[in-house]
C-alpha cells in the first residue's frame, strides 16, 4: 500500500519495492514498524486486503515529506486501483483518524500532490494546507475534532 501511495499509477512489483527500500527518505516510512505512534487500519473484502490507512511519528532529524513536528502524526493511505471510488478510502481515513484521536494524539499531517483528487477527501476531514515541500502540499488536521466512530463502506 505504501508503494501505491507513493506512485498511484506505477507498477507495484518487487523491483519498485527495492527502489523504495533503497531510498532513505521513503524507507523511513516502514523501517522498524511497531514503534510508539505507529498505527493504522486495513480494508478487507472477501478475505482480500484492498486498502490501508496508516500513521507514524517522525523525528525532526528524519522527517517524512509531510512533517510538521515531533508530536504530529503523519498519515498515508492507498486503495487498490480496482476498488477506488467506492467509499473504501473514506472509511479507512475516518477509522484511522478516530483511532489516532483515541490514542491521545492531537494532530495529524500528510503530504499530497496538489493535483491528487484525494485532496478533496482530506478537506472533508478538516485537513488544511500548512506548507509546501518539493511541490507537494503539507496538510494538517486537528484530531480532537474527529468523530469517535468507525465507518464501513
Ligand atoms: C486516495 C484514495 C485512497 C481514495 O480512496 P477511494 O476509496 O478511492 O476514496 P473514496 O471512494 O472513499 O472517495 C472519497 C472522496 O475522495 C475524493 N476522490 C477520491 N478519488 C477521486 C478521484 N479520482 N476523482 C475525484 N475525486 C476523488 C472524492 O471527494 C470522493 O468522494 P465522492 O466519491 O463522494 O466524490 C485512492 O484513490 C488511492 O489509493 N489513490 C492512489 C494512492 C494515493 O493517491 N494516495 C494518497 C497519497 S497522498
Amino acid at each position: 500500500m505504501l508503494l501505491r501511495a507513493i506512485q498511484p499509477e506505477s507498477r507495484h512489483d518487487v523491483a519498485f519495492l527495492g527502489q523504495v527500500l533503497a531510498d532513505p527518505h521513503l524507507a523511513r516510512y516502514v523501517r522498524g514498524w511497531g514503534r510508539r505512534g505507529d498505527g493504522g487500519v486495513i480494508a478487507e473484502e472477501a478475505g482480500g486486503r484492498v486498502g490501508a490507512c496508516w500513521y507514524r511519528l517522525f523525528p525532526a532529524d528524519e522527517p517524512g515529506y509531510g512533517f510538521v513536528d515531533e508530536r504530529t502524526l503523519e498519515l498515508g493511505i492507498a486503495v487498490v486501483a480496482d476498488r477506488r471510488r467506492r467509499g473504501v478510502g473514506r472509511a479507512l481515513l475516518g477509522a484511522a483518524l478516530s483511532d489516532a484521536a483515541s490514542e491521545g494524539f492531537a494532530a495529524i499531517s500528510l503530504s499530497v500532490e496538489p493535483d491528487n483528487p484525494s485532496r478533496l477527501l482530506y478537506a472533508q476531514f478538516g485537513f488544511v494546507q500548512v506548507g509546501m515541500v518539493e511541490g507537494s502540499w503539507t496538510m494538517r488536521a486537528e484530531l480532537l475534532q474527529q468523530p469517535k466512530r468507525r465507518a464501513s463502506p
